[in-house]
């Protein structure tokens, strides 16, 4: 009995072990995708410049067109202007911002769910 329970334990800490593995690389893997995807225009920490698109920290439940000092564009304002970024709206969003906001100044089409599924990913860990 005693030896069971020893075995489930440790059963239990190899199982751990592996899943924190597994979502350390996947952490890497969307900020590696996310950087090289967005960081030409984009910054991602909290007081960093604006490059020539708005600082997405702390995107997500964020009003959309609320970075101070953002010059966004009147396409961008009309369609999305005060509402909160959510998974949805950012996953249609990198799928086509054309088809969001017509006229933006961000275009994006991301076709692969996989990946846009990584960059949320990468916005959802970085609060
Ligand atoms: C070529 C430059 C460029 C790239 C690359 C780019 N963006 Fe943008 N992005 C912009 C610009 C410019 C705006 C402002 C749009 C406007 O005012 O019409 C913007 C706006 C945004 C907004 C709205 C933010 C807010 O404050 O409401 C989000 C979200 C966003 N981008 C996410 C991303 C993500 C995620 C990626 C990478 C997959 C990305 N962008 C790649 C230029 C870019």
């Amino acid at each position: 009995m005693r030896s069971t329970m020893k075995r489930l334990v440790i059963v239990g800490l190899v199982l751990t072990g592996w899943h924190g593995v597994a979502l350390a690389e996947d952490v890497s893997l969307s900020e590696k995708l996310t950087a090289s995807h967005c960081g030409a225009c984009h910054t991602f920490k909290r007081d960093e410049p604006h490059g020539m698109g708005p600082n997405l920290h702390g995107l997500l439940d964020r009003p959309a067109g609320s970075a101070p000092g953002y010059d966004y564009s009147d396409s961008f304002l009309q369609r999305l202007d005060g509402q909160p970024w959510s998974r949805e709206l950012l996953d249609a969003w990198l799928a086509d911002t054309q088809a969001i906001a017509p006229g933006t100044a961000m275009t994006y089409f991301q076709d692969d769910p996989g990946k846009r599924e990584l960059i949320i990913q990468y916005f959802e860990s970085s609060h």
